[in-house]
Parts: structure tokens; sequence; C-alpha cells
């Protein structure tokens, strides 16, 4: 089994060249195309028969593994991103989503600078990497791709919650940046929009994007014994490491999207301070006495 997770966006570990885990290497998309605030507009004529047979076989993929495994928001929503067997126009898709929650979505070539990033969610734009990755990274791709960012990531901004959700979120990167608390604000990203499980009364569900978008994950990410699932803690989310290459070992798990935007609602000013006073937890470490599913 293909033991690596897909890749996450919205992890903008530093202007291009992206220092990405261990290694760091050239961005792939062509950085010459974008605006000073990095976005571009999608260049539709670069995809090939190829590149639209590669999109119709990723998404029929993951939509039949959808049931039973992703939450009802995320199944509801995947058709808005339109016919399931060519790449969508970006501006299609904005079309229905402004009027759904007043986002868009805008092209970028790749993963882009942490400020500009939120920047845009604070915006109400959503980045999306316009271009699709090669037939033999099917199962497997090391930066966000289009498809990732599209089918991953867009059907839940049709949700009001979870909208405000990122769009508070991109604000609160702002605040974070002057606060020299991105690493921390990233894990609550990554645990929550990448990585994020849903406790409903059918049973746990996905919501998180790298979770979604990934061949292997999203049955272990339910299933699996080896798994930790914990209840949604702000506090015990930012003390704890994720893994960038391998599956998760730890899912934090909320209750609903309301309960996650509440609880993400103060200011987090006080917040950085209590995480930082305690100790880091290792992903997959259990604490005494926590709620596991
Ligand atoms: N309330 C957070 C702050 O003050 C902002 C935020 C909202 C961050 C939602 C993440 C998600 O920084
Ligand atoms: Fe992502």
């Amino acid at each position: 089994m293909n033991e690596q997770p897909d890749f996450h966006s919205g992890i903008n570990q530093g202007v291009p060249p992206v220092t990405y885990g261990e290694g760091s290497r050239p961005p792939r998309g062509d950085y010459a195309k974008a605006r000073a605030d990095y976005t571009c507009e999608q260049d539709y004529a670069q995809y090939s028969e190829a590149d639209h047979d590669t999109y119709r076989r990723l998404y029929a993929r993951q939509l039949q593994q959808l049931p039973g495994l992703a939450c009802d928001e995320f199944i509801s929503a995947v058709q808005q991103l339109g016919a399931p067997d060519r790449i969508p126009r970006f501006d299609d898709i904005s079309e229905r989503l402004m009027r759904a929650t007043g986002w868009q979505i805008v092209g970028v070539p790749g993963l882009i600078p942490e400020e500009a990033f939120f920047k845009l969610l604070a915006e109400r734009r959503f980045p999306v990497t316009d271009w699709m990755r090669k037939p033999e990274e099917f199962d497997y791709v090391v930066e966000p791709d289009v498809f990732h960012d599209l089918f991953g990531h867009v059907p839940l901004l049709f949700n009001p919650t979870f909208a405000d959700y990122m769009q508070a979120y991109g604000a609160g990167g702002m605040k974070a940046s002057r606060l020299d608390a991105c690493e921390l604000l990233t894990r609550l990203y990554w645990y929550t929009v990448e990585f994020g499980l849903i406790d409903t009364p059918q049973g746990l569900r996905a919501y998180g994007a790298g979770i979604l978008s990934s061949a292997g994950e999203l049955r272990h990410s339910i299933e699996s014994r080896e798994a930790l699932r914990v209840g949604f803690d702000l506090q015990r989310l930012m003390r704890t490491r994720y893994r960038i290459d391998t599956y998760q070992a730890t899912y934090f798990v909320i209750d609903s999207f309301k309960q996650l935007f509440d609880a993400t609602r103060p200011d987090f000013t006080p917040v950085y301070e209590a995480v930082r006073s305690q100790p880091v937890v290792e992903a997959g470490a259990v604490l005494a006495g926590e709620r596991v599913f």
C-alpha cells in the first residue's frame, strides 16, 4: 500500500523556492506568470487530453470512495465542481461559489508565501494551483496540484459555516504573522482544513482536503486502528506536531463546523501564549484522560 499521503496545500513555508519538509526544491509552477499577489490566470490551453484524463480518473476514484467516509456536506457539494470528465474552468466554479457563499477561486502557479495566502483567504479568494500532476504521479504528488486544490478544498467552500471559518483563518493568519505564531496557526490548518474528521450520527467522517483527495488516507483516517483520533481541543491541537511524509498519526475530531468556528472565534493572542508554555506533543501521542475515538 502506498503509505505516502497526498500533498497538502495552504502550508506555504516560504517564498519560492519553497522549502517543503526534508528537502528543498525549486517550485514546479511558472511563477513568472503570477501577479504581485501571486495569483494568475488559469492557463486552460496548457491542459492536454492526458491532463483531462488524469483529472477524470482521479475524480472517479475518489468519488466512489466517498460514501460512508466523507461528510455529507462534502458529498452534496462535490457536484458543484461541474462535469467530472474535464478539468473545470475556475471562472465557472467561482460564479457558483460567489452565489452560494461569496467566495471565489483564483489561479496560482503553486505554493505561495504564507502572507499572500492568508491575505487571499481573508478576501474570500481561495488559491487553486492550475497545473495537473503527470500520469506517473497519479497516486502521489509532492506539491498540491489542480486536483487536490479543487476536489479537496472547493466543495466545503459551498458550506456557509466552513466558508466563514476559512475567511477567519486568513484574517487570523495575518495576525499570527505579527505575533510570530504562524507555526501554531499552521497546525490548526493542517489538523482541520487538511486532515479534519467530524463526528456524525452515522459515525466518523472526513472533511479535510488532504484526506479527501488521497487514495489511501480516506479509509485509513476513518478505519485504521493505528490512527489516533482525539476530540477537538484548540490548545491540544496547537501543541501537536504533524507528519508530512506519511499518513497522519493523529486526527482531531470536531462535532460540527459550528463548534470549530466558535472555538476559533476568540482572540488567539492569549491562546498562543498558553500553548507556548506547554510541552509539544508528538504526532500519535495520547495524553492522560483525553477522549479518543
Ligand atoms: N480568532 C483567531 C485569532 O484571533 C482568528 C482565527 C479564526 C484563526 C479562525 C483561525 C481560525 O487569531
Ligand atoms: Fe491543501
